[in-house]
């Protein structure tokens, strides 16, 4: 449940809708399958085995695995993504909580189904709010990580999945029933491949990584804490199924009624923020009770939902820094509060003052979200899978994934699962990714 609190997040419900949105619709959905199932399940395979065989953060789990090589120095380049993903991840935690006030004092139930599309554009060019909600954000997250990651979040994870779950199912019936949603049921379920390119199938590599918190040693560091009888593999398949399954429910519930309001599917990040006033006002014109506490209890629970995530991925810097330099949780914890809300300010902005300042032809926010999924996951998750497939031992390799040959299951698939790893899965990415490099 845990590593499942980490995967399932901002990640299905904004991130994956609109990435879908941007990508041809059903052909970004087939290949983001693929890629979840057949590349970052494996990889996800390999982050875990490397944490629970360490039993601690990247960097000395890597020691302990390969004394004396410089494996270890992925615990470095894991802290570095994971701090720019908790930073700007933060800045949409942060809207989650400013639409949980709206939420909670009537204002999205209650309001106008035409002006709601508009409610997220005030909000962000607000530098004030934006800001604020950007940091408060962050310092739950640093809050909950600095009184120890392990005590809660299973608590949390198992009543807030389930509920986020049937809230998403009831968003998808009650989505495809708005007028002039059954345009955004047929994008999604008509893939047209040619649409996708070179940068759509990096984008769906990114995602899944993104998705199932890879390549930025959360899920090793989590592992590092996974009971020896618990299977490997029947973890991954639950987190990937999982995640996979909320993403779909996500773009069910959200794109129908991006078409129901008019609104374009290739919209960017905003898109899911400005869709979901829309669909909560017309369930409150509606029925307003129902609407309002559909409304209060779906970003309470995204809200959780996304804490879940930060928290593990904030856990990766602290875990590091404690055991490597000795200070104290209060001390790492700080110490990775103060730069993430530095960078968080100008991503907060990116959606209004600063919406013209570009890197890279991109917004601080957006520079940022592209080099954590496209370049950071994805190299990190390529090491991961080459340490596994060609650094460790075979005979640990098989040891640790069938939890020394007492998973009978696992003993069967091992010869496929360490197959992909080794010869399929590093090329493969190493192919998405540069081909996304080369201009069209
Ligand atoms: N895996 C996390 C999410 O999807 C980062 O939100």
């Amino acid at each position: 449940m845990a590593t499942a609190g980490s995967a399932i997040g901002l990640g299905n419900i904004w991130r994956f809708p609109f990435m879908a949105g941007e990508h041809g619709g059903g052909a970004f959905i087939v290949a983001y399958i693929i890629c979840s199932l057949f590349i970052a399940l494996p990889c996800f395979i390999c982050e875990s085995l490397i944490g629970r065989r360490g039993r601690g953060s990247a960097y000395s789990s890597m020691q302990v695995l390969a004394p004396g090589s410089g494996w270890k120095y992925m615990g470095a380049v894991t802290v570095f993504a994971s701090f720019v993903l908790v930073s700007f991840y933060s800045v949409v935690g942060g809207w989650s909580l400013d639409f949980l006030g709206r939420a909670l004092t009537g204002h999205l139930a209650q309001g106008r189904p035409d002006e709601a599309t508009a409610i997220f554009g005030r909000m962000a060019s607000s530098p004030a709010e934006s800001v604020l909600m950007d940091l408060a954000f962050l310092a739950a997250t640093s809050l909950i990580v600095l009184g120890g990651v392990k005590k809660g979040i299973e608590r949390f994870t198992k009543i807030t999945i389930p509920l986020l779950f049937a809230l998403m199912v009831a968003m998808v019936v009650f989505s495809v029933s708005l007028p002039g949603s059954a345009e955004g049921v047929k994008y999604l379920l008509k893939p047209d491949l040619s649409k996708l390119g070179a940068s759509g199938w990096a984008c769906a590599l990114g995602q899944a990584f993104f998705s199932m918190s890879l390549g930025v040693g959360t899920i090793l560091v989590y592992s590092s804490f996974m009971k020896k009888d618990h299977g490997i593999m029947s973890v991954g398949v639950w987190t990937a199924v999982s995640d996979t399954a909320f993403a779909l429910i996500a773009g069910f519930a959200i794109m129908p009624a991006v078409f129901s309001a008019g609104l374009e599917p290739g919209a960017g990040p905003s898109l899911v923020y400005e869709t979901l006033p829309y669909i909560f006002a017309r369930m409150g014109a509606e029925a307003p009770v129902l609407g309002y506490i559909v409304t209060v209890a779906f970003f309470l629970a995204i809200l959780v939902a996304a804490l879940t995530s930060s928290i593990s991925i904030l856990e990766v810097c602290v875990e590091h820094l404690v055991e490597r330099r000795g200070c104290s949780r209060l001390a790492a914890v700080a110490a990775f509060f103060v730069p993430a809300a530095l960078l968080g300010v100008p991503c907060a902005l990116s959606f209004g003052v600063l919406g013209d300042f570009k890197i890279f032809g991109l917004t601080v926010f957006d520079f940022c979200d592209n080099l954590t999924s496209n370049y950071l996951m994805t190299l990190g998750a390529l090491a991961f899978a080459l340490f596994v497939g060609w650094r460790m031992k075979k005979a640990d390799v098989r040891d640790e994934f069938t939890n020394g040959g007492t998973l009978k299951a696992s003993g069967k698939l091992f010869g496929a699962v360490y197959f992909l790893i080794r010869w399929i899965i590093p090329p493969v990415i190493v192919a998405i990714f540069i081909s996304n490099l080369i201009p069209a």
